[in-house]
């Protein structure tokens, strides 16, 4: 697995950070997240800078996936202390890396404190996915018109889409969960089943 630098040496960051004693979600947040999951709107439009996904972002996956709070927090908590990246709800993880794990940082209470805050507070309103402009496509997806679509390709849409280098995509773990039957590319079966379950989600 690769590891990415700068996740290493923002917790390095947060080694000198001194632990806080009650559960203040706000205060832990400051302490264990921010460093990585910004939250400051100047700092999120600065997209080449981020380290990470911003806390808004990681809330609007959990809330589309899950229809329940309680669910999200019960995920969500358990993702941060035994990060899995087959489990990865955010597409990112492809140009980011997996989170490094905060077991043994902070405790399962606060993991699920933390979860429960987070899911309270965001997205916030101003925060404006800007989906329209660059939705999804299966003729937009493949570039050389071979009728399936490559890792590169899905990854290549989501640079463009977002403005980020299209070599700092380190990982395909994220487009590997769409490829239903592992040989390498989406086919337009697997789009559309990738589609119908966004959508099925959105409605729900
Ligand atoms: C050193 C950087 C770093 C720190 C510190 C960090 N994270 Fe992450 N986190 C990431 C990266 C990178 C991702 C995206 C890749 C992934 O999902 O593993 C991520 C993803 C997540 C996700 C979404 C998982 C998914 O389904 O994709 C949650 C939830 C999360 N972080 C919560 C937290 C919380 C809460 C804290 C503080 C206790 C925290 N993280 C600390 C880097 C970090």
């Amino acid at each position: 697995m690769k590891t990415n630098k700068r996740l290493l040496l923002a917790m390095i960051a947060i080694s000198t950070v001194l632990s806080a004693s009650e559960i203040d979600t706000g205060k832990l947040y400051e302490n264990y997240c921010v460093v990585c999951h910004v939250t400051d709107l100047e700092k999120m439009k600065d997209k080449a800078s981020l380290i990470a996904p911003p806390a808004d972002e990681i809330m609007e996956h959990m809330k589309y996936e899950f229809e329940n709070k309680e669910k999200a927090v019960k995920f969500m908590a358990e993702y941060m202390l035994t990060p899995d990246p087959k489990k990865a709800l955010c597409a990112s993880i492809e140009t980011f890396g997996v989170m490094p794990a905060q077991k043994g940082i902070i405790t399962l209470e606060e993991a699920e404190a933390i979860s429960s805050m987070m899911f309270d507070k965001y997205p916030r309103k101003e925060f404006i996915a800007d989906e329209v402009k660059g939705r999804m496509t299966f003729e937009k997806l493949d570039v050389n018109v071979d009728g399936s679509i490559t890792a590169k390709e899905y990854q290549l849409f989501r640079a463009t889409k977002n403005n980020i280098d299209p070599s700092k995509f380190i990982n395909s773990y994220y487009f590997d969960r769409l490829d239903l039957n592992g040989d390498g590319k989406m086919d337009r079966e697997e789009y559309n089943i990738m589609r119908e379950e966004k959508r099925r989600k959105k409605n729900r």
